[in-house]
């Protein structure tokens, strides 16, 4: 039997949809599996695409049934079982060869991992892949960091299986070690600030206007139509349309109001923080899927804290202009949160390309990341999207909507965190003078920090301490 041109180690959703994807663009796969009983299963329900996949119960056979230089992708949980794979693989790798984590991972594993692995010339590769089982298979949205050599390898696979925008496969090599699973997590963070956003629109027209859950499906699904157009508007479009095959109930009504989270929308917050960033709708975001989770706190504070919660009058075009407005706000956050960790790092991100391989495969495609990639490409004052003057020309046009939204619903009693956290950052970000000369004497007042004078040079004391 011919060699392998790569191999995939874990055939859960994500690693067997990939697998499948690779067979089907023509490549010959090595598989393999922790629980070997899986194997089989899965080459036996992989239809006529079986004779391109090579399977293996045992992992030094899996290897050696790899073409050399080998390239072994590893569909597995993140952390710990990572680490101990590397472990168990790498005495079997010879020098050339690349690791790819095709999981969400922490990126300071991955810088971790990487360093490691150089010593034994083995690459390891962080790749970030969006999309879900339907992408996997059909085409991912792949954010891939780590080295050129290991780029060179994998970049005719990742080419054929990615999604394609317009012709343009949505995959890129972005930069060394952490770079690919840093942007995954932000694309992650972006997608958690999206999500809510969607939360709180649902929320005003359900609780605010009492719309019917499938009347409000069919405005997103309207707004799917045009510039509004996104994956996540498109699903929650359809989702709101299902009822209950056991109650008859609208499925969303019967759902609880308790939202997961595996931890990088967490992560996202955790390292804008840390690079002296805040990203506070991506914030807000996580912060509101955690008070979900205080199901009991909720039901007993509602009967507690009873005030205000009235009705609300907005119609559907003030509501998709806030919307676009604060999108535009998510999207820029994040791309702050890239531009901060790539001068940190220096990864010498490039934000209009990565704009581009999000607009087809993954989770936050949309509609408005053509624009973004554009406004990249153009002028971008101070680095920053909101001041590209596309984006710029949108904002003032719709942040009145957002701002009418914002008003309403706070007036009504009816929470909007990331909406709200929007427009406090970009009503912060536009004032050339702000407040913070307050903290500054505060501070100086109190611990004699010091403060520096507009226009002078060096650390100064307030008239207080003479
Ligand atoms: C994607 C998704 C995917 C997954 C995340 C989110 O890009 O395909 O982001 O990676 O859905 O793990 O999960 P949580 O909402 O549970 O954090």
């Amino acid at each position: 039997m011919s060699k392998a041109q790569i191999g995939v180690y874990g055939l859960g959703t994500m690693g067997s949809a990939l697998a499948l994807n690779m067979a089907e663009k023509g490549f010959h796969v090595a598989v393999t599996n922790r629980e070997t009983d899986w194997i089989s299963d899965f080459v036996a329900e992989s239809g006529d695409l079986a004779e391109k996949l090579h399977p293996y119960e045992k992992i030094e056979e899996f290897v050696a049934g790899l073409d050399a230089p080998r390239v072994i992708l590893f569909m597995i949980p993140s952390g710990r079982p990572m680490d101990l794979m590397i472990e168990a693989i790498a005495p079997l790798l010879s020098s050339g060869d690349t690791i790819i984590d095709g999981g969400n991972a922490d990126f300071h594993q991955t810088r971790r991992r990487s360093a490691a692995l150089a010593g034994q010339d083995i690459h390891f590769v962080g790749m970030g892949v969006s999309g879900g089982e339907k992408g996997a298979r059909h085409g991912p949205s792949m954010m891939v960091g780590g080295t050129e050599h290991s780029w060179q390898q994998l970049r005719e696979v990742l080419v054929s299986i990615a999604a394609k925008f317009e012709g343009d496969p949505c995959v890129d090599h972005l930069g060394p070690d952490g770079a690919g699973h840093f942007v995954k997590t932000v694309h992650n963070g972006i997608e958690y600030a999206e999500m809510q956003v969607i939360a709180e629109i649902y929320g005003l027209l359900r609780n605010g206007a009492a719309w019917a859950p499938a009347e409000i499906g069919q405005m997103f699904e309207r707004w799917d139509q045009g510039r509004l157009k996104s994956y996540l508007v498109e699903i929650t479009g359809k989702t709101l349309q299902f009822d209950d095959p056991k109650t008859g109930h609208p499925m969303v009504d019967v759902i609880k109001d308790a939202a997961g989270q595996k931890g990088t929308g967490r992560w996202t917050v955790v390292e804008a923080v840390r690079l002296g960033q805040s990203a506070n709708m991506i914030e807000a975001a996580v912060g509101a899927r955690s008070w979900s989770s205080e199901k009991e706190t909720r039901v007993t504070a509602q009967k507690i804290l009873s005030g205000r919660r009235s009705e609300l009058n907005l119609d559907e075009v003030t509501l998709a202009d806030a919307f676009l407005a604060v999108r535009i706000l998510g999207y820029a956050q994040g791309f702050r949160l890239l531009a901060a960790a790539s001068e940190e790092y220096e990864w010498a991100l490039d934000y209009a390309r990565i704009a581009e391989i999000w607009r087809a495969g993954c989770i936050i495609r949309s509609a408005l990341l053509d624009d973004i990639s554009d406004a990249f490409r153009g002028d971008l004052p101070a680095g920053q999207l909101i001041l590209a003057p596309q984006m710029a020309t949108l904002l003032e046009k719709c942040v009145p909507a957002l701002r009418h939204v914002v008003a309403a619903a706070v007036n009504g009693g009816h929470a909007v965190p990331a909406m709200a956290a929007a427009l406090s950052w970009y009503d912060t970000i536009r004032q050339g003078y702000g407040t913070a000369n307050i903290i500054q004497v505060q501070r100086d007042f109190f611990g004699h920090h010091g403060f520096e004078r507009l226009g002078e040079e060096g650390k100064h004391h307030g008239p207080w301490w003479d």
